[in-house]
């Protein structure tokens, strides 16, 4: 056990290097890996649906096997299944502002191509071309599908704090609030395009992906061991077809056109063991890269009345109240407007909080979807090799419904409560949340 701490230790050291020695030279050619048309494309399902014995389900399993037999064999085998987890590791963990490709536009991209990695990684291990990488639709089940579970089972992960009987709130993974947003800004990602750039997560960041991401707990509750649980896959294929769907549900929905995104390049290592480039302009085509989904729908979770209970944090009198920074006449006259936390501390524990807003000296009500609800976010933390933070604090944002902006027109001052959700076996985190202010903005 010892030993092979050691060994990933010895290679998250050695994919650091490669990692900043790539990023040193990132404008210099190198061989890219350009997805090229093959003529067959894999059709991505959800692993919810899937009986023991769908094919699909049984080459998943054995291919998940078979790379983590080769990083029994060997740890630093490229095609084994700690050398790709130790990649998310790298890339997703890290304190460095200038690799981290989480907290703003490049999240989506980079998780796309990492996928798209393992799936040929995948094909190429069990020499499969047809296999297609499952994803979890936890819209339509709110529960750790079934096929993630048991003892001999490749896909089972010890250390899920949730079981499968257990179910994600709805308010967790709402989506009709990531498939409202126009601006691909707002839903993916802010730019960052130089280190003094603010990192700005975009809405399918900060909610459903990390809501989910903590509640399942265990390795996937941290970046540094999230790539480790197969059900990362399941999740980010999710995430991925959430990219799609958006893109679908509106003609104005459109990836950014920004030169500096289009022609960021992110490094990685192919299904042949070599270390490749690609470049986000050649991630954007799902059927050129060899991959479609069976469907783009979700399901809408909003339920009317959801049952109101007593929350702990609440109770344990954890709940956080801050006064908005500025005056409610200016958005006046606005459209979509957006509560922004500025400067928050990325906290040494995962938070999740749910997020109301209310008049000041007013109770508020505690209902999921009630009149004062703004959202459910979740922080994760970075990687804490050194026992530090990442080197720059990040920024949040959530729309407020058109009821709270007549509120806001309304009243004087205004609060934001911030309330710690409890989770099972877990703590509720204790340390209030750091960040600069509240402050309304309108959409831009
Ligand atoms: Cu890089 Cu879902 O995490």
């Amino acid at each position: 056990m010892k030993d092979s701490l050691l060994s990933r230790r010895a290679f998250i050291a050695q994919a650091a290097a490669f990692a900043a020695s790539a990023q040193h030279e990132h404008h210099a050619p190198a061989r890219g890996s350009k997805p090229r048309p093959t003529g067959s494309i894999v059709t991505r399902r959800d692993i919810a649906t899937m009986k023991p014995d769908d094919p699909q389900l049984l080459m998943y399993k054995e291919a998940v096997r078979e790379m983590k037999r080769r990083s029994a064999r060997n740890h630093l085998d490229p095609l084994g299944w700690t050398a790709q987890g130790t990649l998310h590791s790298t890339f997703c963990a890290t304190q460095s502002y200038d690799l981290q490709i989480h907290y703003g536009w490049l999240f989506l991209p980079w998780h796309r191509a990492y996928l798209w990695f393992l799936e040929k990684k995948m094909q190429a291990v069990i020499r499969e071309p047809k296999l297609a990488l499952p994803y979890w639709d936890w819209t339509k089940t709110p529960r750790i599908p079934a096929n993630y579970f048991g003892a001999d089972n490749p896909l089972n992960d010890i250390t899920r704090i949730q079981g499968p009987e257990d179910e994600i709130p709805p308010d967790f993974i709402d989506v009709s609030s990531v498939l409202r947003t126009r601006r691909w800004a707002w839903f993916g990602g802010y730019p960052k395009r130089r280190s003094s750039d603010p990192q700005i997560e975009g809405i399918c960041e900060q909610g459903v992906h990390n809501n989910t991401h903590n509640w399942i707990g265990g390795n996937m509750a941290g970046f540094p061991s999230a790539g480790f649980d197969p059900l990362f896959g399941g999740h980010h294929g999710n995430i991925d077809r959430l990219w799609e769907a958006w893109r679908a549900a509106s003609p104005d929905h459109k990836n950014a056109d920004d030169p500096a995104w289009l022609n960021y390049s992110f490094d990685f290592f192919d299904e042949r063991g070599r270390a490749v480039r690609i470049a986000i302009k050649d991630l954007l085509d799902t059927e050129r890269m060899g991959y479609r989904f069976d469907t783009l729908d979700f399901r809408i979770t909003a339920p009317s009345d959801p049952p109101l209970r007593t929350e702990a944090g609440i109770a344990a009198g954890l709940a956080q109240t801050v006064k908005l920074n500025n005056a409610p006449a200016q958005i006046a006259n606005a459209g979509r407007v957006l509560l922004q936390f500025e400067r928050v501390q990325v906290p040494f524990h995962p938070l999740c909080a749910r997020v109301f807003l209310s008049a000041a000296g007013e109770e508020f009500e505690y209902k999921p979807w009630g009149r004062n609800f703004v959202g459910t976010f979740t922080l994760l933390p970075v990687g804490d090799h050194n026992n530090g933070q990442l080197d720059q604090s990040v920024y949040m944002q959530m729309e407020i419904t058109a009821e709270q902006v007549e509120l806001v027109r309304r009243n004087s001052p205004l609060v934001v409560t911030l309330v710690p959700v409890a989770l099972k076996g877990r703590a509720i985190p204790t340390t209030p949340l750091k960040f600069g202010g509240i402050t309304l903005k309108l959409e831009e």
